[in-house]
């Protein structure tokens, strides 16, 4: 389980977080919805610390930390062991095969036996019916399957949260559709993860539960389908505005 209490992050000109209380469950799907600015970003990057929030709790498991001390980089290093991240724009290596994008980080990282990583990375392909682009170069691949390959990298290093924000704000719809198949099939093998989209019929299909970012602050926090059927005018007025 993850927490985060009292979580504010401060910009000289902004408060793009204030006072944050969230719990994000193991083995459950958390949709981050909210307008754009509203700090869905920075909340999801200040639970791996690629933000620095300025003051708050972050608790992981047993892992408690105060955010408004100074953290040291092995501090750093054990929050990022428990996440992997998948970002908007695929980043894969360019230079490696899709087989060697998802042993790097096991091997380098992770110290796994280079035989191992190459198992379990043609096991992930083979699970998601990506054995044939094993040998690809990322030039090669069309965005979609460069999304899904982010995504099986991410799970390469066996993470206990995966991250991900707007994982397919980049992609057209049918390659979108790819990429959201694979992340349903994580979410029934209860895979533990945060999700930020904008995509509400994938949010209400997938997610357990729902954190509404408005304006830097909660707006909603609970079940899923409790938001979309909420009477809240400014969830309704989101919802709104928002396509399915
Ligand atoms: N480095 C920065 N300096 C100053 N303000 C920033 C910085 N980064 C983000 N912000 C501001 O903090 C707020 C929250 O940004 P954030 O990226 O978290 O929003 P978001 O909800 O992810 O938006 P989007 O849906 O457009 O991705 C915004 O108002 C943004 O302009
Ligand atoms: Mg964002």
């Amino acid at each position: 389980m993850i927490k985060v209490e009292n979580l504010s992050k401060k910009y000289p000109d902004k408060d793009a977080l204030k006072e944050i209380n969230v719990t994000f469950p193991a083995e459950e799907t958390t949709a981050i919805v909210g307008p754009s600015g509203s700090g869905k970003s920075t909340l999801l990057q200040s639970l791996n610390l690629l933000e620095r929030p300025t003051s708050g709790q972050l608790i992981i498991d047993d892992l408690s930390l105060d955010l408004g001390q100074n953290l040291s980089k092995s501090q750093v290093l054990e929050v990022r062991k428990h996440f992997g991240m998948v970002f908007q724009e695929k980043a894969l290596f360019t230079h490696l095969t899709v087989l060697h994008n998802l042993t790097e980080g096991p091997i380098k990282v992770r110290k796994i036996s280079k035989d191992q990583a190459l198992k379990k990375a043609e096991e992930l392909l083979a699970q998601f019916g990506m054995e044939e682009l094993a040998d690809r170069y990322p030039y090669q691949l069309s965005g979609g399957q460069q999304q899904r390959v982010a995504i099986l990298r991410a799970l390469a290093m066996e993470p206990q949260y995966l991250l991900l924000d707007e994982p397919t704000s980049a992609l057209d719809p049918e390659l979108e559709a790819q990429v959201l198949r694979v992340l349903r099939d994580l979410a029934q093998k209860e895979t533990s993860m945060i999700v930020v989209t904008h995509n509400m019929a994938f949010a209400r299909q997938v997610a357990d539960k729902i954190v509404f970012i408005d304006n830097g602050a909660v707006g909603y926090d609970g079940k899923t389908e409790d938001f979309f059927n909420s009477t809240d005018p400014r969830i309704q007025q989101f919802l709104g505005a928002m396509t399915f």
